[in-house]
């Protein structure tokens, strides 16, 4: 939870009571990361926020830049949130049934907006890479905070700072 969530002191005060949930869960099926190969994964984000920001996974870009992926809704309603390097921005929902296309080149984390767990499937190509940094540096421009009851995509206030 560490670093990631917008409201520190709500993080610092869940794990000094001995609070430190699941937040997510990625299964893969193991793969060799060469060019033409697909990988093929499976996230369960659990249902649940910290203060009044839903749970998300981290997000990266692919080291690839041509790297694209495919995202299918299983169970569950969420956002994608998806960022270039430019910083231009784009999100879209995911809910079961629903396909998601990320163009390369754009970062994406997705937030889990329901009461329930959010299942997705993700196809990739096996070797595009995993880039957790660049957009831990910067942080993502959107949040996803329940607000009377919904979910609002709004301006991430430390981003700007950061950026
Ligand atoms: O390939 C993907 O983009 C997904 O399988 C993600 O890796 C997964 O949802 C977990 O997110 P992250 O890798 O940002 O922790
Ligand atoms: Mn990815």
């Amino acid at each position: 939870m560490r670093g990631l969530f917008k409201d520190e002191m709500v993080v610092e005060e869940k794990l000094s009571r001995g609070e430190d949930p699941k937040i997510y869960e990625v299964y893969e099926v193991p793969q060799q990361p060469l060019s033409g190969l697909l990988s093929l994964g499976c996230t369960f984000i659990y249902p649940g926020k910290v203060g009044d920001e839903y749970y998300f996974t981290k997000g990266h870009f692919h080291e690839k830049e041509g790297a694209s992926e495919v995202y299918i809704g299983l169970e569950g309603e969420g956002i994608i949130l998806m960022q270039s390097r430019s910083g231009e921005t784009r999100h879209l929902k995911i809910t079961p049934n629903v396909v998601v296309y990320i163009s390369p080149g754009f970062a994406h984390r997705t937030i889990n907006v329901g009461a329930s767990r959010l299942v997705f499937l993700s196809i990739y190509p096996s070797d595009a890479g995993h880039d957790y940094e660049s957009i831990a540096e910067t942080g993502f421009a959107k949040l996803v905070l329940e607000s009377g009851g919904s979910p609002m995509v709004v301006d991430n206030p430390s981003y700007s700072e950061r950026a």
